[in-house]
């Protein structure tokens, strides 16, 4: 099996590190995304992986290949490693059309035109745009742009597919159809594939293990029912799903993960937490706006609060249930009455974490 490999990846800019000390296996034929906010260093990343930019420390292996080492000063350049990649700006080549921008990557390698023909009719078949072939990217739509960047990403067979952000600049349901098209294709020809997006629905749609990063480092590497059903560290709890996070203070740690905290007005709350050991100080709830609710609940915690206005979003509401001067933002069907009234909580949906380092 050809896994890529990351050990302590690390990129230094002057004293800021845009990744620091990255790990990561990625396995082959899996689609795995980097998913974190703007400036967590994913392209950094992935420029490595492609050999668009030289990590300061770490090694990069591709099966027994050494891509890059820092110990021993290794480091393959971009046509030496032959990945296919695919960037927010497609980076098409203006003055030639569909089919000589697919076909360049065929031509650098030095295949007969016979072969490339039948490629690129196929590689253009495959993102469905065979009848685009003589047109020219200015001709194109931004969809079709970035199905000519996949076609000229695919069409020479890469042992690994790296796409920077590909979707982001199609509007919303383009997007949409995009990301299932994309799914397929990748499946249907077992590519490895590493997928960089800051769009947490993407991330969850499309992806057999997602990484999510913060700062230049891995924060919690998963599947997307791992990520979203457990999250490990506040960051994913919050980033990924739309979540609430309070500070509140607590809390016993039992053996079975089960802890209390208390809120900022004295009530008490029976969470879950994945820490060994929560100190007696302030500590981060978080819980999924749509995981409280305004009916009893069995093995939940009944709180008291104070409803504020809803907004009705087509197909929810969103309203505000203040406990002292914490504010929690709940989804529901069916807005509450403004004033006091009472939310319940599962213990298994409120999650506790330890103060943030
Ligand atoms: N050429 C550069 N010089 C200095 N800092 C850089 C350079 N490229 C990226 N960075 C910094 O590295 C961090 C990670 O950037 P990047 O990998 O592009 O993030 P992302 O793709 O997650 O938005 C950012 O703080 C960015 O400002
Ligand atoms: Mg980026």
């Amino acid at each position: 099996m050809t896994k890529l490999t990351l050990t302590n990846l690390t990129r230094q800019y002057g004293t800021a590190k845009a990744i620091d000390g990255i790990n990561l296996t990625v396995e082959e034929g899996e689609f795995l995304t980097l998913l974190g906010p703007s400036g967590c260093g994913k392209s950094t990343t992935l420029s490595a992986i492609a050999g668009l930019d030289r990590p300061t420390e770490g090694s990069i292996t591709f099966g027994d290949r050494i891509l890059f080492d820092s110990k021993s000063d290794t480091y393959l350049p971009p046509e030496a490693r032959g990945f296919g990649v695919v960037f927010q700006s497609y980076a098409l080549w203006p003055h030639l059309s569909v089919e000589d921008n697919v076909g360049m990557s065929l031509k650098l390698r030095k295949i007969g035109a016979a072969e490339r023909k039948k490629r690129i009719a196929e590689a253009l078949e495959l993102v469905e745009l065979g009848p685009f072939a003589k047109r020219y990217p200015g001709e194109l739509s931004g969809g079709q742009q970035q199905r000519v960047a996949l076609a000229r990403a695919i069409v020479f067979r890469p042992p690994l597919l790296l796409l920077d952000e590909p979707l982001s600049n199609l509007d919303a349901q383009l997007r949409q159809q995009a990301r299932v098209w994309l799914k397929e294709i990748q499946r249907e020809l077992g590519l490895t594939t590493i997928y960089v997006t800051h769009d947490q629905d993407e991330a969850l749609a499309m992806s057999d293990r997602i990484v999510v990063m913060r700062k230049g480092k891995v924060v919690q590497l998963g599947t997307p029912e791992q990520i979203y059903a457990a999250p490990e560290h506040p960051f994913s709890a919050t980033f990924i799903g739309n979540a609430n996070r309070i500070e509140v203070n607590g809390g016993n740690t039992h053996a079975s993960g089960e802890c209390v905290v208390m809120l900022n007005d004295g009530q008490q709350v029976k969470a879950i937490t994945p820490e060994p050991q929560l100190s007696q100080g302030q500590q981060i709830l978080t819980v999924r706006t749509h995981k409280i609710s305004c009916e009893p609940l069995p093995d939940a915690t009944e709180l008291a609060v104070n409803f504020g206005a809803e907004s009705y979003l087509g197909n929810h509401y969103e309203q505000v249930a203040k406990v002292a001067d914490t504010a929690l933002r709940l989804t529901l069907d069916k807005p509450m009455p403004v004033g006091p009234g009472k939310i319940w909580l599962r213990h298994e949906d409120a999650i506790v974490f330890g103060p943030e380092q």
